[in-house]
């Protein structure tokens, strides 16, 4: 069938259609889609067997973004986020990204850094000398640390090492871990190759652990806006892209707003990340250091005016797996992977940073224009709706009552839901 990820009208419709139009969308089976999310996905008992002291498991929203088109495939994308706001801005600006053919993505091959350190090293070029002179030993080491990566296509590619101190090195193993997030497998290949290493540079083993720094797995998205797609009820889309490249600008510039910036990014990052089961930690710390790695904590996605249009890039490591791990155990994680019928970890690499720069297009163009909080507020409304305890056919009235009262508060809900109230009871008199 042929996917598409574009389904109007789905927020307004109720939880059991959304999921029967995500089925019809996207061939996911509606049953499946109760079964993998009533409950959150993770029983008591399984959540026992991931981790330690478990009293119980603790739900978070399950959205998907729409619009999103990448490589010229439709994908409807999970999204797990807590943020009111997110899931619909990122779904918008992808809408406004589709405009102009979707996101284009180059994704690396899935390379890993094993890290080994070596300390007491009496001879830092000797050691580096002798231990690049026994590449071919050293991966053939690391295969076999990782037989069944092997098996599957993977396993050790280079072998580098680069000096720290007068008496400490650290030899990298690069390692392909094909559709596996990797961490399991690299820290094997550590613990493999370490004690010949230490051997070789005379000295001793410090630490065998991957670096979340994963520099040479990263995903580069890049896409083309129209102008008019950017306009508001109030400006031009000439000047909304003025806006949007001044944004980035003063990204580029100050690193206090690029951390901002780059959170807007990560909204949608992670999101995707927790969606499906992958270690939103890790992408986190890539991402970060990737942004700092000139010496300069910088934006990680750009955005620039071409002729008539807005193009935008965004860079980062993105170490995600669509294989291993215990979070696959999770039942809303193996959903996702299915409802997103991705190919191959790079995919889902590829989907993840175009939704990263989504979210990054959509809180940039609201920044840039009306301000954050008009949107922002509309929707955190909702959340406030719910709090004061709105029936659920009220929550949307509720909020927009509180919204035009400029008092977003519980107080103010509890008083919109009494006069609601008062108005049926009167009606129904
Ligand atoms: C809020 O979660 C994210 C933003 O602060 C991002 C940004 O400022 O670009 C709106």
């Amino acid at each position: 069938m042929t996917r598409t990820s574009r389904i109007p009208g789905f927020y307004k419709v109720t939880v059991p259609e959304r999921r029967a139009m995500v089925s019809d969308a996207t061939g996911a089976d509606v049953g499946d889609l109760a079964r993998s999310l009533d409950g959150g996905g993770l029983d008591t008992e399984t959540a026992d067997k991931f981790v330690e002291n478990v009293l119980g498991t603790y739900a978070m929203p399950y959205g998907v973004a729409l619009n999103v088109r990448v490589n010229g495939k439709d994908f409807v994308v999970p999204m797990v986020v807590e943020e009111p706001s997110v899931v619909a801005a990122a779904s918008n600006a992808a809408r406004m990204v589709r405009a102009g053919g979707g996101f284009t993505a180059e994704i690396d091959d899935p390379l890993m850094i094993s890290q080994i350190q070596l300390v007491h090293v009496p001879d830092v070029a000797r050691a580096t000398e002798a231990i690049l002179g026994a590449r071919e030993e050293i991966l053939e080491r690391a295969d076999a640390a990782v037989p069944g990566l092997v098996a599957r296509g993977g396993g050790a590619r280079d072998l580098e090492v680069r000096t720290l101190d007068h008496d400490m090195i650290v030899v990298h193993v690069v390692v392909d871990c094909r559709d596996a997030m990797g961490a399991n497998l690299v820290n094997s290949v550590a613990e493999g190759v370490a004690d010949r290493l230490a051997e070789l540079a005379k000295g001793e083993v410090g630490l065998r652990i991957l670096s979340n720094l994963s520099d040479r797995r990263c995903v580069r998205v890049s896409c083309r806006v129209p102008a008019d797609v950017l306009a508001t009820d109030t400006l031009p889309g000439d000047r909304v892209i003025d806006g949007i490249v001044n944004a980035s600008r003063f990204a580029e510039l100050d690193p206090y707003r690029a951390a901002t910036h780059n959170k807007g990014i990560m909204n949608g990052v992670d999101a995707v990340v927790i969606a499906t089961g992958n270690d939103w930690r890790a992408i986190e710390a890539g991402a970060h250091a990737y942004a700092a790695r000139d010496g300069r904590y910088a934006p990680l996605a750009t955005w620039r005016k071409d002729g008539d249009a807005l193009v935008g890039r965004i860079a980062m490591p993105m170490a995600l797996g669509t294989v291993g791990g215990t979070l696959r155990v999770h039942r809303a994680a193996r959903l996702s992977l299915r409802m997103l019928g991705v190919s191959s970890a790079g995919e889902l690499a590829a989907i993840a940073a175009s939704v990263g720069l989504a979210s990054n297009l959509a809180a940039v163009r609201a920044l840039a224009t009306d301000g954050i909080q008009r949107g922002h507020m509309a929707l955190h409304a909702r959340s406030v709706a719910l709090a004061a305890g709105a029936r659920p056919e009220h929550v949307d009235r509720v909020a927009a009552m509180i919204v035009e009262a400029r008092d977003i508060t519980v107080d103010a809900a509890r008083r919109a839901m009494a006069t609601l109230e008062a108005s049926a009871s009167a009606a129904a008199e």
